[in-house]
């Protein structure tokens, strides 16, 4: 996400603050600002690039030997000056990674009390919220402590106070934070680049975590107020490892934050205690809802395999007809549309000009358009009626791999929330399907323990010419999803098909030098499903004509594990949700098979990550 820098010690810092969020520049953001404490507080934003930033900083040069600094990636408000961190209040200031759920009720009740707020964004509630409590007295971390716990979210928090000169104080919740330990001066960063070049020696926060930081001392607590002791670690990364947070590539990086990338995405949006779905940017209500005739989703890439999944479930939680076209037929085929109809666009980008062209197409046709996008502020997000953004966090490896799965998160969201305005979902049947989805993060690190076994069975098939991916029902989009990822970065040809039209051409290319990738993963429950039933038949298709099988089955399937001659497991989820899982094992095939051939994983040839290009 954004990045934070922080430092306290006997220098004067502005300079060195830029320096870290230089480091840090490489994830992409929108904005950036530091705070500085030197007798009272001055905080300096600028929206765009640092270059912007460190014009204003040579014109006011501000004062401090304490300082924090951020890169903001736009979440709540538009990319501005106002929305910048730090956000300050009665001499407090602070910044923020992370997404505070029930911002909107604390920014009321402040209100009612009558704070006035700057900015649109959910980070300057920490301001006010310091500020109160620090009139109850006690240290600033005790503030701290006491403000953080009246939030519901996700946060790395960094503090400067007037009221207590030459102290940062940091808190942690689900987003990373580091402490760099130096000699007079101390650090606290959201990434390790951020800080190397001072220091080796950190201790990275768990969750719960606050640290005190001066120039002499850091001390660590928990919620409680008790002191608490974290190891201290040496860092022998290059600089290069360290923007990679210690993984080799930044796909790799991705694919591990995809739990906590998909918790952002649903979080404060779904119940589980009533079954209702809060989507904030869309104001679809009852009326509208139930007179839509047809939803017509449109998108590319990546994008396109989780609008296909996003079909069945609309159509099986709404039952909403629902038609997926790719942003480059969509614009171009004189598309039948009315204002009964919604269309859906799906992109990361939010920029991706196909997609953009095929929505603009269809609301200028009368339909209304609901943009499913992963930059705030994006063409497609301002050119929407409503916007549900999927909080993945800056993208960086060319294929997708998090913008996926979030937005299959997000597309599951919209369907229970049209089931419950049309009425196809009971209370009970949302509370259900809300319970699967809150459990799937850790389902999803759970599915990454699969891992080794991946690797195992990317290193033998590496020297494949062709490998075919197949899979029925929902995880059909997944075997396309698959073979995109794996000819996107080892430019192996690999082709994704329904497992039932294998029949009709692709059998005929199997033999023994072909490994097929089979995903048959079962239902839940006491019956394994018909598509399960159906899968098993062809897996046993592709094995007798000597094929070479790659098994993703649910865990403890010895039937499926028995034929498979790799076999890869995954945890059980409802079936509408088990493309976010079973998705897993084929991103880190594509992975591992890429790296063992020594391709450019992150920059595959020929592609880009945002194509605003016919
Ligand atoms: C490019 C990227 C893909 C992405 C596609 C659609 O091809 O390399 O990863 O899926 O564009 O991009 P979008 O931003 O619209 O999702």
């Amino acid at each position: 996400m954004c990045g934070i820098v922080g430092y306290v010690g006997n220098e004067q810092c502005a300079d060195l603050l830029i320096e870290g969020l230089r480091k840090l520049e490489y994830r992409g953001y929108d904005s950036a600002g530091v705070a500085l404490l030197e007798g009272s507080l001055v905080v300096v934003r600028a929206k765009g690039k640092l270059k912007n930033l460190e014009e204003k900083l040579r014109a006011e040069k501000p004062r401090g030997t304490c300082g924090i600094g951020h890169t903001r990636w736009a979440t709540h408000g538009k990319p501005s000056d106002e929305n910048a961190h730090p956000h300050q209040y009665a001499g407090v200031a602070v910044v923020h990674n992370g997404i505070i759920e029930n911002h909107l009720e604390l920014k009321a009740e402040l209100a009612g009390r009558g704070h006035k707020f700057s900015s649109e964004t959910d980070t300057e509630i920490f301001a006010h919220l310091i500020a109160e409590e620090e009139k109850s007295g006690g240290p600033l971390v005790a503030a701290v402590r006491r403000a953080v716990a009246r939030v519901r979210g996700t946060y790395a928090l960094e503090v400067l106070s007037e009221r207590s000169p030459g102290t940062v104080v940091a808190a942690k919740n689900a987003s990373p934070l580091v402490v760099g330990l130096g000699k007079g001066e101390n650090f606290v960063a959201s990434d390790v680049p951020a800080i190397l070049a001072h220091t080796r020696s950190v201790i990275f926060l768990e969750e719960g975590d606050f640290a005190e930081v001066t120039n002499e001392k850091v001390s660590l607590s928990n919620a409680s107020g008790e002191s608490i002791e974290r190891p201290v670690r040496h860092i022998d990364w290059s600089a290069v490892m360290a923007e990679k947070n210690g993984h080799k590539h930044f796909m790799h990086k991705e694919i591990h934050e995809q739990a906590r990338a998909l918790t952002d995405t649903i979080r404060a949006r779904a119940s589980v205690e009533t079954g209702d779905v809060h989507l904030d940017g869309c104001s679809l209500d009852a009326v509208f809802v139930q007179s839509l005739t047809r939803i017509q989703i449109v998108a590319c890439g990546t994008s396109w395999h989780a609008a296909l999944v996003g079909k069945r479930m609309i159509e099986e939680l709404a039952r909403i007809p629902v038609e997926v076209d790719l942003g480059s037929e969509f614009r171009y085929r004189d598309p039948l549309i009315d204002k009964s109809m919604l269309c859906i666009a799906v992109s990361q980008s939010g920029e991706t000009l196909d997609t953009l062209g095929s929505f603009r197409e269809a609301r200028a046709r009368g339909a209304r358009g609901l943009a499913i996008c992963n930059v705030l502020g994006s063409a497609l997000s301002r050119e929407s009626d409503d916007v549900l953004y999927t909080h993945a966090g800056p993208e960086i490896g060319v294929a997708s791999t998090k913008a996926f799965t979030t937005q299959l998160g997000a597309l599951f969201l919209l369907a229970v929330k049209l089931g419950r305005l049309r009425e196809t979902l009971t209370t009970d049947a949302a509370r259900s399907l809300l319970t699967h989805l809150r459990e799937l993060p850790a389902l999803l690190e759970k599915t990454l323990l699969c891992e080794p076994s991946v690797k195992l069975a990317a290193q033998r098939w590496s020297g494949a010419r062709d490998c075919l991916f197949l899979g029925r029902g929902p995880q059909y989009p997944v075997a396309l999803e698959g073979a995109l990822k794996l000819k996107e970065i080892s430019y192996i040809h690999a082709e994704g098909y329904a497992a039932g039209e294998m029949k009709h051409g692709p059998i005929a290319l199997i033999d023994e030098n072909m490994p097929v990738l089979v995903l048959a993963p079962r239902d839940p429950g006491p019956q394994p499903g018909a598509a399960y039933e159906k899968i098993l038949g062809n897996l046993q298709e592709a094995k007798a004509r000597g094929g070479q099988v790659i098994a993703i089955h649910s865990e403890g399937d010895t039937m499926v594990a028995g034929l498979a001659d790799a076999s890869i497991e995954i945890p059980q989820t409802h079936p509408l949700l088990l493309p976010i899982l079973s998705v897993v094992p084929t991103q880190l095939f594509a992975y591992h098979v890429a790296d063992h051939r020594g391709t450019d994983v992150d920059q595959p040839r020929n592609l880009a990550k945002s194509v605003t290009v016919e």
